[in-house]
């Protein structure tokens, strides 16, 4: 497509907005304009007090456009008044044309609880908070709501956070088949799965180096996560290995929280979970995805319906505290009536996390793929799912504490991960957050340093340091050292003095 923009507005800001109603589309320099290539102009244009912006989408013989203005104000940045107008001309010129309102405004590329809490904290009350998100982003009162609750759980968790305190994650890169929908990365070939034996050699060695330097570094471990991939596709006896070198490491009866994420009930036996239940593990997930056989069929699931509900009922009898389970709205081959069903038997379980993720496409582009309902800008049936969900979910008992959006999900929705009271699964907000330094052990496992000046929370300082991707490359280099010495450095000055 063709972007045009005038006046000050940034580029790439401009494409964000264009791709909440041209999913997927690339923006070229100097691109040829075919009949029916969609042209977009965005300009914002100063006048007294406020900026005023244009927007039009022409796409062949069809032309819209429209032009909204908003007041600069002292409690925001210019910047931010001129995208707020932007945006909203943008949404208005859209509805034009496609009679699409996207349920989360002009809210792109930014977390809806990170400017939920920004409202908050400003001094507004949660009434306000939602009321500026409804008028200022456009968001629909649903969502507004729902950013709001998720900002206010998340503050009341974290806290005020301590420089000090950190969190660790393990990567299990390896799956016992590859699921079709998978977004994630993780190796399923039989020369690669030959590997877990040395991997976890190495991992091991890598954890031993981890928790020596945290407790050299005085830091406080909070949470420990072991995540993939698939966890429990290593064996009682590698579970043991690995679960022994974390109990080694940390005191794991001092964690606030230590998962181990399982997921494919096929991986899931009572072995493995009494070995987790011996070394600690407080938290694990059962991951049906769906309760209905042809959604699994479709999406190269390899497991039965069956096969979750006693995974489950193994994970209950071993005793291990918190059990979440993992779904996904607006799967391909699902409905509302499947969707509906099977969250409702999964809440009759009683687990004490549901996430529910938005099915994301791995190309943009097939967002679009014609003749599929889900596939529509609106999402098809997703967006009913979603949001009974949210009411199901709430009607008993879970309320959403974290919430993440990710680039390409049917109809734009969101990941929530819902809870019972005091069950939260707290590394995902410590990690989505970025309240302090997550240390990442293992194959593509990023390690992400974070400097939260209580004092001045705005000038948190993080760096991301990336050990090798794949497994092989992983067992052969010694990032290690590098990486330990980054560490050093980054808390070696006077960050954990002031
Ligand atoms: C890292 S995966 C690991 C979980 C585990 N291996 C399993 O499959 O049960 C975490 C979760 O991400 C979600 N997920 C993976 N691919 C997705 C996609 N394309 N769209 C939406 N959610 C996805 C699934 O709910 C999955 O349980
Ligand atoms: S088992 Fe989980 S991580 Fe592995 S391919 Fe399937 S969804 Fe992805």
């Amino acid at each position: 497509m063709k972007l045009i923009t005038e006046g000050d507005i940034n580029p790439y800001y401009a494409q964000t907005l264009c791709m909440i109603f041209f999913p997927g589309a690339k923006f070229g320099v100097d691109e040829a304009v075919e009949n029916d290539t969609p042209v977009v102009t965005i300009r914002v244009t100063e006048i007294e007090g406020a900026a005023r912006a244009y927007a039009s989408i022409r796409i062949g013989d069809v032309y819209k456009e429209s032009t909204r203005k908003f007041d600069y104000r002292p409690e925001m940045t210019p910047e931010r008044v001129r995208k707020i107008a932007a945006g909203a001309a943008m949404l208005a010129v859209g509805e034009k044309f496609f009679g699409y309102q996207p349920s989360w405004g002009i809210l792109t590329g930014v977390r809806p609880a990170k400017v939920a809490t920004e409202l908050l904290e400003s001094g507004l009350t949660p009434g306000r908070a939602r009321e500026a998100l409804r008028r200022q982003y456009l968001l629909t009162p649903k969502k507004a709501a729902l950013a709001v609750e998720v900002a206010v759980h998340e503050q009341k968790l974290i806290g005020t956070p301590d420089p000090r305190d950190c969190s660790v994650y393990i990567s299990i890169p390896f799956c016992p088949s590859r699921c079709a929908y998978c977004s994630f990365v993780s190796y399923t070939s039989p020369r690669l799965l030959s590997l877990i034996p040395d991997y976890m050699v190495r991992l091991c060695a890598d954890i031993d180096r981890t928790f020596a330097q945290i407790k050299r570094l005085g830091l406080h471990v909070k949470t420990v996560y072991i995540g993939g991939g698939t966890p429990t596709i290593l064996s009682p006896k590698q579970l043991e290995m690995l679960l022994g070198a974390i109990n080694r490491g940390v005191d794991v009866s001092t964690l606030e929280e230590f998962t181990l994420e399982s997921g494919r009930p096929d991986t899931i036996t009572a072995e493995k979970l009494s070995v987790a239940a011996d070394y600690g593990v407080t938290r694990i997930s059962v991951n049906p995805q769906s309760l209905d056989s042809a959604v699994l069929d479709r999406i190269g699931r390899a497991h039965s319906v069956s096969a979750f509900y006693e995974a489950f009922a193994t994970a209950r009898k071993s005793g291990i505290p918190h059990i979440n389970t993992d779904l996904i709205a607006g799967l391909p081959e699902d409905n509302f009536l499947k969707f509906s069903h099977t969250l409702d038997n999964v809440i009759a379980l009683a687990p004490d996390n549901i996430t529910v993720h938005t099915f994301c496409v791995k190309k943009a582009a097939d967002i679009l793929r014609e003749g599929h309902d889900i596939y529509s800008l609106r999402g098809g049936e997703a967006g009913t799912c979603v949001d009974y969900s949210q009411i199901k979910a709430q009607e008993e008992g879970y309320f959403p504490y974290y919430m993440y959006r990710q680039k390409n999900t049917v109809g734009n929705f969101e990941n929530v991960g819902f809870a019972r009271e005091g069950t939260e699964g707290r590394y995902n907000i410590y990690m989505m957050e970025e309240v302090h330094s997550i240390f990442a052990v293992g194959a593509g496992a990023v390690t992400k340093l974070v400097h939260i000046r209580p004092k001045n929370p705005k000038d948190t300082k993080i760096i991301r340091i990336a050990p090798p991707k794949y497994p092989y490359e992983y067992l052969r280099s010694d990032h290690r050292a590098e990486e330990e010495a980054q560490i050093d450095t980054f808390y070696g000055s006077e960050l954990l003095d002031e």
